[in-house]
């Protein structure tokens, strides 16, 4: 097994260990905590999980799989979420996917070669009033418009974060 919490997350795991009385609930916290460290959770990490939580392995797959937000293959630095939902169609998200994509070299699903940008398409990422919108990973960007697209690709591919 190639996965174990780095200092920092034991401490918090077994801090929330103290504070849940059914381990199951610490499910969501602790796939966060595999994403935050990896970047994303591989077989060994829910087979470390599992053994940690006293379930099957199984049981944590049917957990991070149900989630688009857990990443069960490796992403990019920057995994760039285009809403593909209602509000945001309308209001132009499947140009601003075609622009992210032109200029990335790459579609919706896949990741650049140097592991720096993934472009992920999913539904309503609940900021419809503010459409069309972006995530980048943690980060929303809404009221987007073409200028505003390369702007911000210009400035990650510079290692600046988006605003
Ligand atoms: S439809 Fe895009 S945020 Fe809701």
């Amino acid at each position: 097994m190639n996965f174990e919490f780095n200092e920092e997350n034991e401490k918090k795991f077994n801090n929330l260990l103290k504070r849940y009385p059914n381990k199951n609930s610490l499910t969501l916290p602790a796939l966060w905590m595999i994403q935050y460290q990896e970047g994303w959770i591989s077989q060994d990490a829910m087979q470390y999980l599992a053994k940690r939580l006293e379930l099957s392995p199984m049981d944590i797959y049917s957990i991070a799989s149900f989630y688009t937000m857990f990443h069960l293959e490796p992403v990019g630095k920057y995994n760039i979420q285009i809403c593909k939902t209602l509000s945001c169609m309308l209001r132009g998200s499947e140009n601003i996917k075609h622009i992210i994509e032109n200029k990335l070299g790459i579609k919706a699903g896949e990741t650049t070669k140097d592991m720096k940008f993934t472009i992920t398409e999913v539904e309503c990422l609940g900021s419809c009033g503010t459409a069309p919108c972006i995530c980048i990973n943690d980060d929303y960007v809404q009221n987007l418009d073409e200028q505003k697209v390369h702007e911000i690709l210009d400035n990650l591919t510079h290692e600046e974060t988006p605003k």
